[in-house]
Order: C-alpha cells, then structure tokens, then sequence
C-alpha cells in the first residue's frame, strides 16, 4: 500500500514507474483485463470545485473494477469541524482508498497517516501531482520524451501546480523555468531544497526563450479569491499570447491544466489554436490517475 501525497516526498523512481505505465493504461483502455481495484470502494473527499480530477478518478476507479464515493466535505462531519483524524480512522475501517482535494497538505499528510489505506492528493494549496505527472506523460506523448525538454511556467510561480513542477524537475533532472512577477515567484528556500535546472524570471519572454513547453495556470486559484483584484493586476503581462509563442520553439507545445480564464492567462486564439494538446492533458488525467491508482495498490 502506498500514498501520493506530493511529488515533493515521492521519489524519482517512483515516478518513472507511474509515468512508464500510463502509456499502456491509454491504449488498453477497452480491452484491459486487470482490474486492481476489484472489490474496493474507494472515497473521494473534496473540499474544493473539481471537473478533470472528479470526473476522471470517478471513471478510472469504475475502469479499474471499484466503486467510487463522492464525499463533498461540507456534506459530512469533517465540514462541521470533525477532525481530519478520525474521519480519517473512520473511513479507514470502511473503504480501501482516499483521494482528497483540499486546502492544507497537512489534511492530507495526516489522513494517510491515520487511515491506513491509500492516500492520494488531489489538489492542495500546495501541490498538484497528478496533475503535473499528467503533464509529463503528455509532453511525452506529443513530443517523444519529456527527459531533454526545457519547460516554462507562466503566471502564478508559487501556485501548488507550479509548486509541484518544481519538484518534478527537480527530480527528473529536466529544465523548468518560471515567469512570474517578483510577488508570485516560488519561494527561495522551496527553491534551494529542490535544487536542480530551475530558473526563475521576471520577464516572460526571456523565460519562454527556445522553450519546448509554455504552461500556464489560472491566477486565481481556489481559496485565493480575496486577492483576485491585486492578483490580475500584478499579473498582467504574463499571458500566453501569440508573441509569446513566438519565442518558444517552432511546434512548442501550449499546455494549460483548466479551467482556463481566457483574456487573463492565456488568450482565446493560442488557446483555441493549441485546444487538441490542451484537451488530451485533460482527458490524460484519467491514464495517469488509473496508473497511480494502479502503482498504489501494487
Ligand atoms: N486541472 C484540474 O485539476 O481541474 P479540476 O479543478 O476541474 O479538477
Ligand atoms: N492552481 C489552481 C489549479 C486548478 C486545477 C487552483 O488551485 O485553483
């Protein structure tokens, strides 16, 4: 039994071994005839609007021969202030796996501690994991290989999914670099423990300068609607545009893990223009998560 809980504590090989099974989970999706989640229930405990990661879990949980419970927070006890603690001992008695989006990674952390089952992360203010293994596949997919790739990251450089592209370099040796405003750039000591070829910029284009990948998320990510006024203000400039693309390598891939704010961090026409990459990342969450799915039980 094992847990996802951040790319940050999962080890590289680990990773490799997720990231080299998806590939086979995509195209054995009809005709797969293992099934390691037979006879589990597994939760979904979310405290935060989903669609990809809902939906996708929900569909690779049923594909993978389980059942899946959604739990929205505010519906059980945990919503009304019942620790994390026991609900996680609760429903450790009764399902075989949990994946939980919420606020604090130590809910998280916590809930795999004390549950004994399975425990994945779906979405943090910290980290989004399945989402940037996701992305690596996909990079794969589209251009052969992820290993020798340079990727930029525009707009909110300390957000959990920026966050957790860092330690996906960090670990897998490949380049990341991070436009993003002086306020919204990861911080310095995330940065020195990760180590490796991250760089981070003030200037889009320098950053997006030869890139293979630009990626961009929203500016606003959840929880953080308070600061939505002062947010798109400092960021403006940071979009994915057309100029930007030009200076990223000829046939660089636009990735964006959506939902999308056209107008603010990436345009309509480059979205539109890069809408097949951007809706395979989406419909790769089902691949990747039934690979992590698959990896946690082995
Ligand atoms: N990218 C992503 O996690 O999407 P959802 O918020 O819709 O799950
Ligand atoms: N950074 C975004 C990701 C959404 C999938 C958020 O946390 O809202």
């Amino acid at each position: 039994m094992k847990h996802l809980l951040s790319l940050r504590k999962t080890p590289a090989e680990d990773l490799i071994r997720i990231l080299d099974r998806v590939d086979e989970m995509k195209r054995e999706r009809a005709s797969l005839t293992e099934r390691p989640l037979t006879d589990q229930i597994w939760a979904l405990i979310f405290s935060k609007s989903s669609t990809r990661t809902r939906v996708s879990f929900e569909v690779g949980v049923r594909e993978l021969g389980g059942q899946s419970l959604f739990l929205s927070a505010n519906e059980i006890q945990l919503g009304r202030g019942e620790p994390i603690q026991d609900t996680a001992r609760v429903l450790g008695r009764m399902v075989h796996g949990a994946i939980i989006r919420t606020f604090d990674q130590s809910d998280v952390d916590v809930f795999a501690e004390y549950s004994g089952i399975s425990t994945i992360n779906a979405l943090t203010d910290e980290e989004h994991p399945c989402q940037i293994l996701t992305d690596l596949y996909t990079i794969q997919e589209f251009q052969g290989s992820w290993r020798d790739k340079v990727v930029t990251f525009v707009g909110d450089g300390a957000c959990n999914v920026a966050v957790s592209w860092i330690w996906a370099a960090a670990k897998l040796g490949f380049e990341l670099r991070i436009a993003a405003p002086k306020e919204f750039q990861p911080p310095a000591e995330l940065l020195a423990a990760a180590g490796g070829k991250i760089s981070c910029h003030e200037d889009p284009a320098e950053a997006a300068d030869g890139s293979d990948v630009l990626y961009t998320d929203v500016w606003v990510s959840m929880g953080k609607e308070m600061e939505a006024g002062g947010r798109l203000q400092t960021l403006q400039g940071y979009a994915i545009d057309e100029k930007l693309v030009e200076t990223a390598k000829p046939g660089a891939l636009v990735m964006h893990c959506l939902p999308a704010y056209r107008g603010n961090e990436i345009t309509e026409s480059v979205l539109e223009a890069n809408a097949n990459t951007i809706f395979t990342q989406a419909e790769n969450r089902l691949h990747t998560q039934k690979a992590i799915m698959e990896w946690t039980v082995m």
